[in-house]
């Protein structure tokens, strides 16, 4: 029923080493699995945007009702640690979760505002949201 001569190690031609260029494709196998499994190799993973990056999205669509001259609902925009803080009570970012504050909902219509215009005044571009939805989800560092 089956080939049984090849289970008898007695008739396996003796082994010879590989010619060079076997060897080199050897070599060359076993390098990029080392450099593939070795841990912390390659890039890091992408931080995601910072402080520095968004600051200038805020500065140029909201600090001047959210600045050191004016403060709408008593919230600053032009400082980080003021965007960790509270506005009416409710966190502004949390760290990790952009749509648990109130900033992302601010600025894509989520939030309705009593006057017309601030609903307006409120509204970024898609590709401004992104990013800031980016930054808190991030960490907001
Ligand atoms: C023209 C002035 C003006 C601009 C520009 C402006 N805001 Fe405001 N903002 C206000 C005022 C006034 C309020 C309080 C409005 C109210 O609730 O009656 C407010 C409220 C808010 C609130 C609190 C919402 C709530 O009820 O929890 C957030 C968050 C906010 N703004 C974020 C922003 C962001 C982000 C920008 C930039 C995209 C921005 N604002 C641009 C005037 C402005």
């Amino acid at each position: 029923m089956f080939a049984v001569h090849s289970a008898d190690p007695s008739h396996r031609p003796t082994p010879h080493p590989p010619p060079p260029r076997d060897r080199l494709a050897v070599v060359a196998v076993g390098l990029l699995l080392a450099i593939s499994t070795a841990p912390n190799s390659g890039a890091a993973p992408d931080p995601g945007p910072t402080w520095k990056a968004v600051a200038p999205i805020l500065a140029r669509g909201c600090v001047e009702c959210h600045g050191r001259e004016e403060q709408g609902a008593g919230l600053r925009l032009d400082r980080r640690a003021d965007l960790l803080g509270e506005v009416r009570g409710k966190p502004v970012v949390v760290p990790g979760d952009p749509e648990a504050g109130r900033l992302i909902p601010a600025v894509t219509g989520a939030i309705r505002f009593k006057k017309a215009k601030l609903n307006q005044e409120h509204r970024l571009p898609d590709e401004s949201v992104a990013q800031l939805r980016a930054w808190i989800a991030a960490g907001a560092r």
